[in-house]
Parts: C-alpha cells; structure tokens; sequence
C-alpha cells in the first residue's frame, strides 16, 4: 500500500468496541484492500485494563482517559464505542472533531442528544462525523438515506427499532407467557439490560428515531419533538385479540410527513398481517422507507450484536480510510429546515381499543353513545365470553379518526362505572 496506514483510537471494548479490534486484527487484509491503505488500531482505552478481551491488542497503547485518544499523536481517527449522551461519550466526540480528527460513533444516545452540535463542530473543522452503527446495528439505514436515497422525498419512514422489545413481544405471542416473566428471560439471556427501562419504555428507539427523521427530512434531530410510549402495558390478551383481528403488536417508530406537520411516534402499533413488518420476528430490526422516487423499500437485518454492530462501525471505518464524506445528517447544518410538529388535533388514525367491563346490560349502549359523541365510528367490535362474577374484554377497532377525539373518548370511557380497567388503546399502522 503507497498510503500510510489509518490509525485508530478505540474508545470502548466491551461488546462492539473488542469485535471491531478483533475483526481489523483478524480480517486486516480485507480491510487493507477496502480501504486503500492499511488499517491499524494503535491505542485504545476502557474502564479496566486487567479486563479479559476477546481481542488480542498487542503492541497496542492504553490510555487511562478515553478523551486523550482525541490528541493522542498516534491516532488519526477515533472510534466512540462506550454510549451515554453526556459524559466521556460527549467529551470525546467534542475534543475529537476539534482536533479535526474524523470521529466514528455507534452511539444513538449522544447523537440524539447531540447530534445537531456535533454536525456543526464537523463542518466547522471540516472533519467527518460517522455514524452508521448508531442506528438498526448492523442494517445499513444511514447511509442508505443519506447517500443512496438523496434523491428522493422520503415521505414516510418507520420501523421495529429495538430488538429487545421485538424479542419480548415475539416470545409472548409463540410462548403465551406473560410480560414480566419474558423480559425476566430476555435479562437472563442478555437481550434485555439489567435496567431495561430504555428499552421496554421505547426511550431507544425514540433516539435511533430522532437521528433517522433528521437524515429522511433534512430536519434538525430533535427528540422532543417525538411522543413516546413503550411496550410494558402490552398484554397477552391484546396479542391474542391483534392476531384474531388479523394484526401483530410491534413497538414501532412511525415518522410521516403530513400537509399540516411531521408526525413523529414511538408507540407499540397494530401492523396488519399482510404488512412485512408483521413477520419480523425475534431480536430482528426493520426499517421501511417510502421515498417518492425508489417508492417503497424494506431493510431487515440484525439491529443489535457485537458482529452485526461492528460491520457498521468497520464500514465507517473504510469509509474514514478512502476520505471524504457527506455531512453527517445528509445535509449541513445550515441546510436543515425545522419542521413543525403535527398537532394531536390533525392527526388521524384508526385504534383498536380494549375495555374491561362488568358484564351487565346497557353497557354496549353507553359505549356507543361516547363513541358517537366524539364523531368516532367502529369499525369492527369483539365482546368475549360471559363473565358475571368479574370483567369481560370488550375490543373493538375504530375507522379513521382523530387523534385528539380518540383520547377525549377514552378518558370518557375510562370514567364509566362499568369501565373496571383503564381501557388499553393501540395505534393502527
Ligand atoms: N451492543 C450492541 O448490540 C449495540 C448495538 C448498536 C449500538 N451499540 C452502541 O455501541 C456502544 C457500545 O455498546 P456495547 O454494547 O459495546 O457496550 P458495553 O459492552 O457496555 O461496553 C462499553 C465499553 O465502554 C467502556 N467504558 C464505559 N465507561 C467508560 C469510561 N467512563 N471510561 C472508559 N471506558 C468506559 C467499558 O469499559 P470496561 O470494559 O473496562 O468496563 C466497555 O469496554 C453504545 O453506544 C451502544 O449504544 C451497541
């Protein structure tokens, strides 16, 4: 090779920062020959030093303080692979890009948090900012936006963000267990965190979300302007009634651009059994893209894993090693255009809807006359069994209707004596 090598920093060695160690140490001809040039990683740092890894990293220096990697004279580009939007993670990033080293990152949190900052401060020192693992791990949906689909006009985007959510809802439907007892399972077997708040609270896909809206829209990333909402109130039942119905539940990020605002939500949906995403099982990822000229296009792949992730993080890492890169968001920062949020009162939908309720006569009819108050009609209606001595489900689906009215409704029906839970409410995609 005529150039000299690409040096690399690797901040982090848990489970993605020592995959991508070990592949460049095992794969380094590969890599070599993708890259133009050899590909080296010369120092790295984590919390302990004396910890087993699965790489081998001889010759390689340590550093005790992972934001010295930015200034570190051996290092020509730093790889961010700890997490958390503040921080270690934060101040690498900033002390990297200052020094106009090309920072690469899978971290959502940061860029989600961060992200429009840190698109600045690359441009400001004309040094690339690569994130392609952030998202989906190892499903290629970044640069898939970025580069490939530049073209077109996305008009909608949305997808099964988080695996760990797919895992719990998938394991509940094939297994007929219970919430708890499956995200029990899914810490056991290290699909879930030990706190799996982020997770099962849709917090994680909220970020991952935020950064793919910024690159389909050319907006700035902006996780407040997401509604969030998580899994951990989805019941066995409503699994069971989705799939008589014909829907499967998934926790979804939905971003849709409307004549009146972005509609940004992370919510569990109904995905209707005909819909691909219906059949994306397990820990597995989706993410579908409508673009105005490719039209309709679906990427499933391995959103979360030490391999999956690190063939994201290497693909940077060649990118890094040939030159040149597009700003970060697909457009610079200049160029982003904020866009105004759809307002609850635009924004319309069909729900399907679940009422426990006493089972006594008049009940249907009280329903009814709520529904019909708020201009939302039925579409289709399940009333389960007889039950006199305890609450029988009422489901029912719902015609297009308006966000705002659908939540006045249910508050309404919430309060009906004969109403003996709070009524469980569920987007329709
Ligand atoms: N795992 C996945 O499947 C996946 C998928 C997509 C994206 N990501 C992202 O990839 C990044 C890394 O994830 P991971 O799963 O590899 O995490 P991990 O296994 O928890 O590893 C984190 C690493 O960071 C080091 N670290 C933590 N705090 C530090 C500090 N203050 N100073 C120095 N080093 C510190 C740890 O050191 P020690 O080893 O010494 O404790 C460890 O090596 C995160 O941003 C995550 O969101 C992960």
């Amino acid at each position: 090779m005529s150039k000299s090598p690409l040096r690399l920093g690797i901040a982090g060695l848990g489970h993605v920062g020592s995959e991508v160690a070990r592949i460049i140490e095992t794969q380094g001809a590969h890599l070599s020959r993708r890259g133009g040039r050899d590909i080296v990683v010369t120092a790295v740092s984590a919390r302990d030093k004396n910890k087993q890894r699965s790489c081998k990293l001889a010759g390689v220096a340590w550093v005790n303080n992972p934001v010295e990697l930015a200034a570190h004279k051996d290092v020509d580009v730093v790889v961010e692979l700890i997490g958390g939007s503040e921080g270690v993670a934060r101040d690498l990033a900033t002390a990297a890009l200052k020094a106009s080293k090309p920072f690469i990152t899978a971290n959502k949190a940061l860029l989600a948090h961060h992200g429009v900052e840190l698109a600045s401060l690359s441009e400001k020192h004309n040094v690339a900012l690569y994130c392609e693992a952030a998202v989906a791990g190892g499903i290629p949906v970044i640069k898939t936006l970025r580069e490939s689909l530049a073209g077109n006009a996305v008009k909608e985007i949305y997808g099964i963000l988080n695996g760990t959510c797919n895992y719990i809802l998938t394991t509940m439907r094939e297994t007929g267990r219970a919430f708890a007892d499956v995200l029990a399972d899914a810490q056991r077997l290290g699909y879930a965190e030990a706190d799996p708040t982020f997770d099962i609270d849709g917090m994680d896909a909220a970020h991952k979300l935020a950064i793919l809206s910024s690159l389909a829209f050319s907006s700035p990333v902006d996780l407040s302007a997401l509604a969030v909402s998580g899994i951990r109130n989805i019941s066995l039942a409503d699994i069971h009634f989705a799939e008589e119905l014909g829907f499967r539940i998934k926790l979804l990020g939905v971003s849709r651009q409307t004549e009146k605002g972005l509609m940004q939500r992370v919510s569990p949906y109904m995905v209707p059994l005909t819909e691909q995403l219906a059949h994306v099982e397990g820990a597995l990822n989706a993410v579908f893209i409508e673009g105005s000229a490719v039209g309709p296009l679906t990427l499933i792949g391995r959103g979360a894993g030490a391999a999956a992730t690190a063939s994201s993080v290497l693909g940077d890492i060649i990118d890094a090693a040939n030159g040149g890169a597009p700003p970060a968001f697909g457009v610079s920062v200049a160029n982003m255009k904020a866009i105004k949020s759809l307002p609850d009162s635009d924004s319309i939908g069909a729900f399907y809807v679940r009422l426990m309720v006493a089972d006594e006569p008049g009940v249907l009819a009280d329903m009814a006359a709520i529904l019909r108050d708020a201009r939302i009609s039925i579409q289709s209606l399940l009333q389960k069994g007889r039950n006199e001595a305890g609450p029988v489900a009422v489901v029912f689906i719902t015609h297009d209707s308006n966000e705002k009215a659908m939540a006045d409704a249910l508050a309404k029906l919430g309060k009906m004596p004969s109403v003996l839970e709070a009524p469980c409410v569920i987007r329709i995609l």
